[in-house]
């Protein structure tokens, strides 16, 4: 332990000069990350249509994932995946195995509406209730029973606008209805009422798509201050945003995962010719 301090005390002063206890030299190595979700050969259809081909794919805890390629490519589908909100869609299969924190999320016994709460979703277009800003924030925690009286809801929903970046905006004006904010308050408020149930990860399909650059510069920072908190994953169409926003990509390509690496390493030096060619605007 008190190696441990002092080594730490010595990075303050002199940074980057730590060296591991019981090592003899050399850079302190990044510890590997732990995954949250570990999904393996994953193979979608719809009817017998093919939409995801043996998707492999490790989502790091607090981090932000970023999932780009050409549309069609099955970006949304695997989003999608990860908290079986393709349930949903009749005609969809899902085969593989999706691992949240070790847990089969489509084994028989999985309470599906439990893991929307732990994996929660923010759309394109932002979708508050037709309900007031309060009401839109407490539905969640109230339908999951997480408060157990109004000033512990108060504190939830007051909690969760500050985090979303919003409660200064809002805060004289609860009682208004969640449509009539500004989109990209719209869509701050979408992501606390995700944050209100407590989630471990929260996944964003083109959260941005709707927004002016304005909004979307100010929902960029607050996916970069969530990060120390939840574990994102975020598709993207765009290419900036991507290497804005995140620490990890995947390239998908026609169902295929081609590959996923550093977002740096992926907007640099991609290992793949497919890659090269999305980056540099080949296609797309
Ligand atoms: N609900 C659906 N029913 C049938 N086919 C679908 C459905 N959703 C997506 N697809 C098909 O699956 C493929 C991947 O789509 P999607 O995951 O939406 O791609 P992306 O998000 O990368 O644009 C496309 O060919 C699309 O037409
Ligand atoms: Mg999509």
């Amino acid at each position: 332990m008190s190696v441990l301090r002092t080594a730490a005390a010595a990075s303050l002063v002199n940074p980057g000069s730590t060296v591991m206890p019981g090592s003899i030299h050399g850079p302190l190595l990044t510890p590997t990350p732990e995954p949250t979700f570990v999904t393996t050969n994953v193979d979608v259809y719809y009817a017998t249509k093919q939409a995801l081909k043996g998707v492999s794919l490790s989502i790091y805890r607090h981090e932000v994932t970023a999932l780009i390629g050409p549309s069609g490519c099955g970006k949304s589908t695997y989003l999608r995946c990860l908290n079986r909100m393709n349930d949903t869609i009749d005609t969809c299969r899902v085969t593989g195995s999706l691992l949240l924190d070790g847990q089969d999320i489509y084994a028989r016994e999985m309470d599906v509406v439990h893991l929307r709460a732990r994996v929660g979703m923010v759309f394109q277009k932002p979708n508050p209730f037709p309900k007031s800003i309060y009401e839109n924030v407490a539905y969640g925690p109230r339908i999951h029973g997480l408060a157990s009286d109004r000033q512990y809801l108060d504190e939830i929903v007051f909690g969760s606008l500050e985090k979303a970046g919003l409660l200064s905006e809002v805060k004289d004006r609860l009682d208004q209805p969640g449509t009539s904010l500004s989109g990209g308050q719209q869509q701050r408020l979408c992501i606390a009422r995700a944050i209100a149930v407590q989630p471990e990860v929260i996944l964003m399909d083109e959260p941005c798509s709707a927004l002016d650059p304005i909004a979307t510069a100010r929902i960029e920072e607050l996916i970069d201050e969530l990060r120390t908190n939840y574990t994102i994953v975020i598709v993207t169409h765009s290419m900036q945003q991507a290497a804005r926003v995140s620490q990890r990509t995947g390239f998908f390509h026609l169902g295929v995962l081609v590959e996923t690496d550093d977002t740096e390493k992926i907007f640099t030096n991609p290992r793949d010719k497919r890659t090269q060619d999305y980056i540099t605007g080949r296609f797309g």
